[in-house]
């Protein structure tokens, strides 16, 4: 019998190589989830990511925010794309641009972000080199619900990866970077499942999942 359930409709927004959005395409079908990207979303014509979509039969799109005068005018027009595609939930992956209010709030309880750190912590650029000037021990990625505040909001998963003596930016990046991949993935599947839930206290429900940080020993 097949599952007459209307899948999970996904849009995956990118500013570069897109290996999260690789990693959660990838997912999708080999876990066999009932989801479907609708369509990847850049605001570089030349962003890498888009041609990884393209040959895997992805509908791209492109939104470039150097042709737009503000960042409302740019919001408003990324918004008619994407809503095009109706989406259950847009899914930031490596998008670097701030977004507006008026975005945000038009898509409450569907957007959602990762960020290489351990939220609250270092939010912004550079995530790595801070952790390691603060001489943390321990730093990692956070899956989240976005709110108009930059990098906050309900944390849906995080990785926990130790920060190795000697270890440079580029070098926590690259192991960060893999746990990513997996806790978006894993996320993404917590979504698509119908799952995930925003609680009156504002954080995070995940149905039948205790535990939603992940220890990624070195
Ligand atoms: C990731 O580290 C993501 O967390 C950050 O930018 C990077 C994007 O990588 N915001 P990719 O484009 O998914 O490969």
């Amino acid at each position: 019998m097949t599952d007459s359930t209307p899948p999970c409709r996904l849009v995956v927004l990118i500013s570069g190589r897109g290996s999260n959005m690789q990693a959660i395409a990838e997912h999708i079908e080999q876990a066999g989830l009932n989801g479907r990207i609708q369509a990847v979303i850049a605001n570089k014509a030349d962003a890498s990511g888009l041609q990884w979509a393209r040959q895997h039969g992805l509908d791209t799109q492109v939104v470039a925010h150097r042709e737009f005068a503000t960042r409302e005018a740019f919001d408003q027009a990324l918004a008619r794309v994407i809503d095009r595609y109706q989406p259950d939930y847009v899914l930031l992956a490596g998008f670097m641009r701030i977004l507006t209010t008026d975005f945000v709030q038009h898509y409450a309880g569907k957007l959602v972000n990762i960020h290489p750190s351990l939220l609250p912590s270092f939010p912004g650029l550079n995530t790595h080199q801070q952790a390691i000037d603060a001489g943390v021990q321990f730093h990692g990625c956070s899956v989240h619900f976005v709110t108009p505040v930059l990098d906050h909001g309900p944390i849906i998963a995080q990785s926990l990866v130790p920060v190795l003596q000697g270890d440079d930016a580029q070098e926590l990046a690259r192991r960060v970077l893999a746990t990513e991949h997996q806790v978006y993935t894993q996320a993404v599947q917590w979504l698509v499942q119908g799952r995930v839930s925003l609680r009156d206290d504002g954080r995070v429900q995940v149905d039948g999942v205790a535990q939603r940080g992940f220890y990624f020993p070195a």
